[in-house]
C-alpha cells in the first residue's frame, strides 16, 4: 500500500556509508587525540627534567660562591657549566636588582618570569616566533643571602614537531574518513546485491506468472524470513487469482445454460406461427428462467457486496429456536415430499439481522432437504457456549461430501460431483452466502461429513456480533 508522503526515505546504502565514515573518523579521531597528547606529554616531561637538572647544578653553583660580588666575577665559570645545553639559557640575580649573571637571549622580556612556576611547574611563553618552557627558583649564595635563578628552555623544536603532527593526524583522520565511505560503498554494494536480486525476481513476477517463486534457500539468513513471507504473499495472491478466475468463468458458464435455453425455446416458438395458449405456455416458462437468472445475479450481487462489508446490518435479538422452527413450517411442502422428519433440539437467542439469518438458515435447510434420502431425519441442534458463541447445527444422512471436496464447498458456483451427476437443481452459490453472512456478523460456518452416513454444517454467531460495538 502507497501513502503520499513528502519525504522521501533516506537510502540505505548512503546511511551505511555516512555511518561507516562517521565511524571510522571518530576511532581515528580518538586514536590521534591520544597520539598527539602523547608526543606533547613526552617533550613536555623531557623539558622539565632538563630544566630539573639545570636548575639543581645553578643552585649548587650559586651556593659555592661566597656571595653575590663573587659570582659576578666568577660568572665565565657558571655559564661555561651549564651553557653546553644550548637550548638552555638561565640569569642569576641577588633577591632584588640586575642579573648578576645573564646568557638569556638578548631582549628576553623580564616580564615572562613574572608569571613563572617552579622547577615542577615550568610555564611555556612565545617569544620572537619561539616557544620557552620558563620557571623561576630561588637560591643561596654561600654568605646565606637569597639569589634568584631564573630558567628558560627553547621547547621550539618539540613543539613544532608536535604541531607537524597534528596537522598530520587531522589529513589522516579526514583521509581515513574517505577511505572508509569508498570502502563502505563498496561493502554496502556488495552487501545488498541479495535485496536487488529479490527486487529483480520480484520485478519478474506478473500476474500471468504467479507461480514464480524467490529461493529462499539462496537468499542471505537475514532476508530468509523475506523472502518467505513475500512467497506467502504470493501463494496467497495466486490463490485469489485462480478463483476469480474460476470465478468469471463460472459466471459466463452459469449464464450460458439459461440464456441458451430462452433463445433456443423463444427462436423455436418463433419458427412458425402459434396460437396464444402456446405463446403464454413460452413466455410462463420463459418466466421462469428469468426469475431464475434475476435471483442467480441477486445473489452475486449480494455476495459483491457482502465481500466489500457494504451490507449492512440491522441487528436485533433473534430467537434461533423460533426462526429454525419458522423455516422448517416454510420447508413444510418439500419436507412432506421427501417423507422428512425434522428435529428441532435447544434454544438460544443471539444480536443478528434477522432477515440474513433467515436467509442463510433456509439455504443450509434447503441443501439439506435436498440431500437426504426419503424417510430420515434432519436435525437442528442449537446450542450455546459462552465464550464460542451460538450454534446452529444441521446435520442429515446422505450421500455427503467426499473430503477432496471440503476445501472448495463454500466457493462460489461450486457443487460436488455428486449433485453435478445427480443434475440436482441448484447454482452453488448457497454456501457461498452463508458463509458471507456468518463472517457479516462476525461468526463462521463449518462443515463436517462422513459421505454415505452424515453431513454437518453448524452456523456459528458470537454472542455479541460486531455491529453492536
Ligand atoms: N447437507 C448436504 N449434504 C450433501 N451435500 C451438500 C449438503 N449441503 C450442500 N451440499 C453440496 O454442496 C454444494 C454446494 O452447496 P450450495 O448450497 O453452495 O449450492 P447449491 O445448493 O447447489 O445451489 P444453491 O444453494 O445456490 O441453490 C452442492 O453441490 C451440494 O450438493
Ligand atoms: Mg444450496
Amino acid at each position: 500500500m502507497t501513502t503520499s508522503r513528502e519525504s522521501t526515505p533516506i537510502s540505505l546504502t548512503a546511511t551505511l556509508v555516512v555511518l561507516f565514515a562517521a565511524v571510522s573518523i571518530a576511532v581515528l579521531a580518538v586514536t590521534n587525540a591520544f597520539v598527539f597528547f602523547f608526543v606533547e606529554q613526552q617533550w613536555r616531561s623531557g623539558a622539565q627534567q632538563d630544566l630539573e637538572v639545570a636548575g639543581n647544578v645553578l643552585r649548587l653553583l650559586v651556593a659555592s660562591q661566597p656571595n653575590a660580588t663573587a659570582i659576578a666575577n666568577r660568572g665565565d665559570r657558571i655559564t661555561g657549566e651549564l651553557g653546553k645545553n644550548r637550548r638552555l639559557t638561565f640569569s642569576v640575580s641577588a633577591a632584588t636588582g640586575e642579573p648578576l649573571v645573564t646568557t638569556l637571549p638578548d631582549g628576553f622580556p623580564a616580564e615572562a618570569f613574572r608569571r613563572a612556576g617552579d622547577i615542577e611547574h615550568p610555564v611555556d611563553w612565545t617569544w620572537q616566533d619561539k616557544h620557552f618552557s620558563i620557571a623561576e627558583i630561588s637560591g643561596k649564595f654561600g654568605d646565606g643571602s637569597p639569589a634568584r635563578l631564573r630558567l628558560s628552555l627553547d621547547v621550539s623544536e618539540p613543539k613544532d614537531i608536535q604541531g607537524a603532527y597534528s596537522r598530520a593526524l587531522v589529513l589522516i583522520t579526514v583521509a581515513g574518513g574517505l577511505i572508509a565511505a569508498i570502502f563502505g560503498l563498496a561493502v554496502v554494494r556488495h552487501g545488498l546485491l541479495p535485496l536487488r536480486r529479490m527486487a529483480t525476481a520480484a520485478g519478474e513476477i506478473t500476474a500471468s506468472r504467479l507461480g514464480e517463486r524467490l529461493r529462499p534457500e539462496d537468499t542471505p539468513a537475514e532476508l530468509r524470513d523475506l523472502a518467505t513471507g513475500f512467497n506467502g504473499m504470493l501463494g496467497r495472491l495466486e490463490d485469489s487469482f485462480r478463483r476469480l478466475n474460476d470465478f468469471s468463468s463460472d459466471i459466463a458458464h452459469e449464464l450460458r445454460t439459461p440464456i441458451n435455453n430462452l433463445l433456443g425455446q423463444t427462436q423455436v416458438a418463433l419458427s412458425r406461427s402459434r396460437s396464444s395458449d402456446e405463446y403464454r405456455s413460452v413466455l410462463e416458462s420463459n418466466a421462469e428462467e428469468f426469475e431464475r437468472l434475476s435471483r442467480m445475479i441477486q445473489d452475486m450481487l449480494f455476495l459483491a457486496q457482502a465481500d466489500n462489508a457494504q451490507a449492512a446490518l440491522r441487528t436485533e435479538e433473534v430467537n434461533l429456536r423460533a426462526e429454525c422452527a419458522k423455516l422448517v413450517e416454510f420447508f413444510e411442502p418439500l419436507i412432506e415430499e421427501g417423507r422428512l422428519r425434522v428435529e428441532l433440539r435447544g434454544d438460544a437467542s443471539v444480536r443478528a439481522d434477522r432477515l440474513l439469518l433467515q436467509r442463510a438458515l433456509a439455504n443450509l435447510l434447503s441443501n439439506a432437504v435436498r440431500n437426504t434420502p426419503p424417510d430420515s431425519v434432519i436435525g437442528i441442534d442449537i446450542s450455546t457456549a459462552e465464550s464460542a458463541g451460538s450454534e446452529v447445527c444441521i446435520s442429515n444422512p446422505g450421500p455427503g461430501i467426499a473430503p477432496e471436496e471440503m476445501p472448495r464447498l463454500f466457493d462460489r458456483f461450486y457443487r460436488t460431483r455428486y449433485a453435478r451427476e445427480a443434475k440436482t437443481e441448484g447454482t452453488g452459490l448457497g454456501l457461498a452466502i452463508v458463509r458471507s453472512i456468518a463472517r457479516l456478523h462476525g461468526g463462521d460456518v463449518e462443515a463436517h461429513s462422513t459421505p454415505g452416513v452424515q453431513t454437518r454444517f453448524c452456523l456459528i454467531l458470537p454472542n455479541s456480533s460486531r455491529q453492536d460495538a
